[in-house]
């Protein structure tokens, strides 16, 4: 059955008639038009859907909508000021951590999660917190280096 949800979607207020067990991926990504957040498995084994949901990385293919309501999502459409991109998202640009791409706004969406708990992670600390995020193309290392990168000017705002 249809009901209204409402929730914060990247800083604004939205409400969305939909079946309260539609998964919340399929939400963001139909009825938000909010693409960034990848589809991969829809199982929670790849982390390509990974938002924000109140500041922690969440699986969105593993959420049903109904269980949002009055809560603050951010996706990866979220992040860049404008033309400002987001530290996470220029360290990736920076150091090439990506090849086709896909993985990439899940990676970003789960390190932002990471570096919210944990500001100054060690590498082991990243790639435990990263491990479950999948990268058919094998970018890992530049992932890893990349994280790092954008740690550093979050914390000491080293321009990257
Ligand atoms: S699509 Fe959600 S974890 Fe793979
Ligand atoms: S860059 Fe292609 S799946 Fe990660």
């Amino acid at each position: 059955m249809k009901q209204t949800i409402s929730f914060k979607l990247n800083d604004q207020n939205v409400s969305v008639d939909v079946n309260g067990d539609e998964s919340l991926l399929t939400v963001i990504r139909t009825y938000l038009d909010k693409t960034g957040t990848k589809f991969g498995c829809g199982l929670g084994d790849c982390g390509a859907c990974t938002i924000l949901i109140d500041n922690e990385a969440t699986r969105s293919c593993m959420v049903i909508v109904e269980d949002i309501e009055g809560k603050e999502i951010i996706t990866i459409e979220g992040l860049a000021s404008g033309e400002i991109l987001h530290p996470i998202q220029k360290a990736f640009v920076t150091l090439d951590a990506l090849q086709c791409g896909f993985c990439t706004p899940g990676m970003i969406m789960n390190a932002l999660g990471l570096l919210i708990k944990n500001p100054t992670p060690t590498r082991d600390e990243i790639i435990y917190g990263m491990e479950e995020n999948l990268c058919r193309c094998g970018s890992y290392n530049r992932i890893i280096d990349a994280i790092q990168l954008a740690a550093k000017e979050m914390n000491q705002k080293v321009k990257i």
